[in-house]
Order: C-alpha cells, then structure tokens, then sequence
C-alpha cells in the first residue's frame, strides 16, 4: 500500500532499525528495488531527485512528478509492503509544489546551503504547505563536504547538536538529516571513512526524531570491481563501510539515502552483459541484467539495515 513516509520512519525510530530510501529515474530501477523489499518483506521508500523529475517529465516537471506518482501508486496498492515515494533535495519552490500536488508522500527542503536563520525560515515555510496536504517532510543541517573537501568534518560543515534541537522545535519537521562526515556520490573518502557518531548520538538525543543519512552508498568493491573488469574506470572509489552504517542505525539513523550503490551495480550488470552478449540488442534484456545487480544491492541493504521482515 501507498503510504505516507512518517509512518514508515516514526515506526523505524521507535524500533531502532533503518528503512533505505532508494533514488530512482526510471522503471527499471523501480521493479528491482521493489522485487527486493517483496522478498524482504520490508516497508520500502523510494526517491526522486528534482533532476529524476525534470528527466522523467522530458523537461516538464509537473509531468514528471506525475509520471513517478503514478508508476509507483499503481505497484504499491497492489501489494502488502508500506511503500513510500519521497522527493530528495527540494532546492527550488517549483519542484516541491509540484511533487505535493502530484501525491508525494513526502518531500525534502534543503536550504542546508544557506544561514541557519534563512533554512529554518524556508523549512518552516513548506512544513505549513505540505502539512496541509499530508505530506511529511525532510529538512537537513549542515553540510555534506566533497571528497576535495576531505579534512573530514571540518567543524563548521557538520550539524550543530544544539541548533538541531532549536531546528526542529521551531520548524515542526518530521525528520531531519544532520551532515555528520558524508558526501554523495562514488568518491567520499580518501583515506579510512570517517563520521562523527557521537554528534549523531547527540542530535538524536536532543531532537528525537527520525533522523536521515545522506550520501550513505557503500561502493561495495565487488560491483566496483565487475564493473572495472568490463570497462569501466572508477579508480578512487570509496563509500560508507556497512560497518559503519550499523553504528548509525544504532545511534539513530532510520532513513538510509542510497543512490550511488544502485547506479553501481546497474553498470555492473550492464556491461558485463553487453561484453558477453555482443548479439543482444532487445533493452529487455541488457536492462534486465542491470536489474538483477539492483535488486542484489536492494536485497542486502534490506537485511543488515534491519528492516527486512518489518512489513
Ligand atoms: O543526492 C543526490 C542523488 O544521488 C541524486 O542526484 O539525480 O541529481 O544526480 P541527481
Ligand atoms: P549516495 O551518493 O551515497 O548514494 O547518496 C545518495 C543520497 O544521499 C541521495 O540523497
Ligand atoms: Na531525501
Ligand atoms: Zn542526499
């Protein structure tokens, strides 16, 4: 069933498990995360980033928004598992209206970019607007510093534990995303991962809300190294160890955004495809080989996040 976000975190916070939140742009991506969490029996929350929204509208994000809205509806009421669709990083106006209008179970501001006082004043903003729409809604402190970037938790970037508490008094928001020592993409550390856990132990202890870890992939080195051995370079990759990722959901973390992993692993399975395939041209299948890697991360990510068997 299709179902608002809060519901599926408030639930992981009381319990102290993690659900990940999958980014998708296309149908294929959807199916494999879904197959997934099926088989995992595991609520599921899936996300789209204002790019997935403009490049599913063709360039009309009133359609684009539309277009998620209804794939993932039409799947979600015909099965038995929570499933949740999120709109990530809601930077401009026009995006997060037109993904609350479109039936989004819940969007995220971001103004982590701006002062304290401006993101806060935003946030507060789209909490009245998408509240009133039973929409629930993500807003994020601090920032999420690049691999260049990398003396790792410079201070100011991180989330403040005090203002979080401030944060979410003032702003009504129902989850929080505190920068904590993560970054996006394939390439988050040059030496040894390292997160500050103890100002994620007191943002959760201050705040008590469900709490969301950005740039989470892990860069598993086994797609990394499939995906090298058929062509592609990805010299320097480094993700978030699971290791790692365990200690968060210890310490608070229930929405666990993963993009990267899954764009891994489709490349994976795509090239090792076409590279043994070289008389395949239907996209069903080279698509198909793209997916069963997807759902092979999905399926994992499930289990030692702690939300397989939680449907
Ligand atoms: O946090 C960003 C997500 O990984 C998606 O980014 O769709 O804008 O490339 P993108
Ligand atoms: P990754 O790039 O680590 O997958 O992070 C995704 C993310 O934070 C989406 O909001
Ligand atoms: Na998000
Ligand atoms: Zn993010």
């Amino acid at each position: 069933m299709y179902v608002n976000t809060k519901d599926i975190l408030e639930k992981a916070s009381k319990e102290y498990y993690a659900v990940p939140a999958f980014n998708i742009n296309n149908m294929e991506f959807f199916h494999a995360i879904l197959e997934g969490a099926l088989e995992k029996r595991a609520p599921l929350i899936v996300e789209t980033s204002e790019g997935a929204i403009k490049y599913a509208g063709n360039g009309d994000i009133f359609k684009g928004a539309r277009f998620f809205v209804e794939m993932v509806r039409l799947f979600a009421d015909s099965v038995d598992i929570p499933v949740a669709l999120h709109l990530d990083h809601g930077k401009h106006f026009e995006y997060i209206i037109a993904a609350i209008k479109a039936g989004y179970s819940s969007v995220m501001i971001d103004a982590s970019e701006e002062p304290f006082e401006e993101n806060l004043r935003k946030t507060k903003e789209i909490v009245k607007i998408a509240h009133a729409a039973g929409v629930s809604v993500e807003a994020e402190l601090g920032q999420l510093a690049g691999v260049e970037d990398n003396v790792v938790a410079a201070e100011n970037v991180l989330v403040d534990p005090e203002q979080a508490k401030i944060f979410v008094e003032e702003t009504g928001v129902d989850f929080l995303a505190p920068a904590i020592g993560t970054s996006h993409g394939a390439f988050k550390f040059k030496g040894e991962a390292k997160l500050d856990f103890e100002r994620l132990k007191k943002v959760k202890e201050l705040t008590k809300v469900p709490l969301v870890l950005h740039g989470a992939s892990s860069v598993l080195p086994e797609y990394v190294r499939i995906a090298e051995e058929y062509g592609a370079d990805l010299s320097g990759a480094k993700g978030v160890p699971e290791e790692d990722l365990k200690k968060c959901v210890e310490l608070g973390i229930n929405k666990v955004n993963t993009d990267t992993d899954l764009r891994i692993a489709f490349i994976a399975g795509l090239r090792k495809y076409l590279k043994e395939n070289p008389k395949e041209f239907d996209p069903r299948h080279y698509l198909g080989a793209g997916k069963k890697f997807v759902k092979e991360v999905v399926m994992n990510r499930l289990e030692f996040l702690g939300c397989a068997g939680k449907a």
